[in-house]
């Protein structure tokens, strides 16, 4: 059965697009058939996969069928990356979609589904990335999604936010059904963690207060605040291909086998 994983949180910046991206590119070099989906305005997903968004036509984008006519269906927007997987574009004006699924009357949350059914047999993973904002396109994300992500930073706007995008889900599930969700904290300081104990540290009691807060939905792999993150994806690279044996890529490896490869 294939697996749907949706990237989201309310709050902006949190590592949506780089945890997306990198788990599905690690996901695929282990050989399996995996498709990301991108859902944002940033296009960031799609950048790095395609190289560049620049010149993309709307219709040549998940725009062109985030409508209640769609123009073009789903398989006609797959574009195979160089780097072993495939990925459905977004575009910049994607304002244009939220707009386009607001006016709809009925099923206006289960569009990408609809469309995701047409092609998940040709996958083992499907990637959503989705926007730092709680609307239709997320929303649209999460209906196919077996299993939903929320990066986090640690701070306290982070984690209300976290808490607004959890409630989020849990509204959605009185409709879609109960969601596997995971948090996942990013951008980790963890210089004061040593041999899984934090010395006495103002990120420690933050990580506690997490534990604390999101409980067995905290996932136990977390990322670290890690300049080859920021310095492979300004060279179009993910940290697998950039730096493979520096400590990063090894955390996204150990998320990818924990969370997206077991349940
Ligand atoms: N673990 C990390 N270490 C260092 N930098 C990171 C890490 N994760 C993300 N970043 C950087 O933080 C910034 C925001 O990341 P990203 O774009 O993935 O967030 P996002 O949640 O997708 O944002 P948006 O809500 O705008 O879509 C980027 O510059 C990215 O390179
Ligand atoms: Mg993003």
């Amino acid at each position: 059965m294939t697996k749907i994983f949706a990237f989201t949180n309310n709050k902006g910046g949190t590592g949506k697009s780089t945890l997306c991206s990198n788990a599905a590119h690690f996901t695929a070099l282990t050989g399996a058939k995996v498709l990301v989906i991108d859902m944002t305005s940033q296009t960031t997903c799609s950048s790095l996969f395609m190289g560049t968004t620049n010149g993309l036509q709307e219709s040549e984008t998940v725009l062109a069928f985030l409508k209640k006519r769609p123009d073009r269906h789903i398989e006609d927007l797959i574009f195979e990356s160089k780097k072993g997987l495939d990925i459905v574009s977004s575009h910049v004006s994607m304002a244009e979609a939220v707009a386009q699924l607001s006016a709809m009357q009925m099923g206006k949350e289960g569009v990408l589904k609809r469309e995701i059914e047409r092609i998940k047999q040709h996958y083992d993973y499907i990637f959503i990335d989705s926007p730092g904002d709680l609307n239709e396109l997320t929303a649209n994300a999460l209906v196919p999604a077996t299993k939903v992500f929320i990066p986090t930073r640690l701070n306290r706007t982070d984690f209300q936010c976290t808490e607004t995008t959890i409630n989020f889900i849990k509204e959605a599930e009185n409709f879609i059904g109960a969601r596997n969700v995971r948090v996942i904290i990013n951008m980790l300081d963890d210089r004061y963690l040593v041999n899984g104990v934090w010395s006495n540290s103002h990120t420690g009691a933050l990580y506690k207060q997490a534990l604390q807060t999101f409980g067995h939905i905290l996932s136990p792999v977390t990322i670290p605040d890690s300049t080859d993150i920021r310095t492979a994806f300004d060279r179009g690279l993910t940290v697998i291909e950039y730096k493979p044996s520096e400590v990063a890529a090894k955390r996204i490896q150990e998320l990818v086998h924990r969370e997206v490869f077991s349940d």
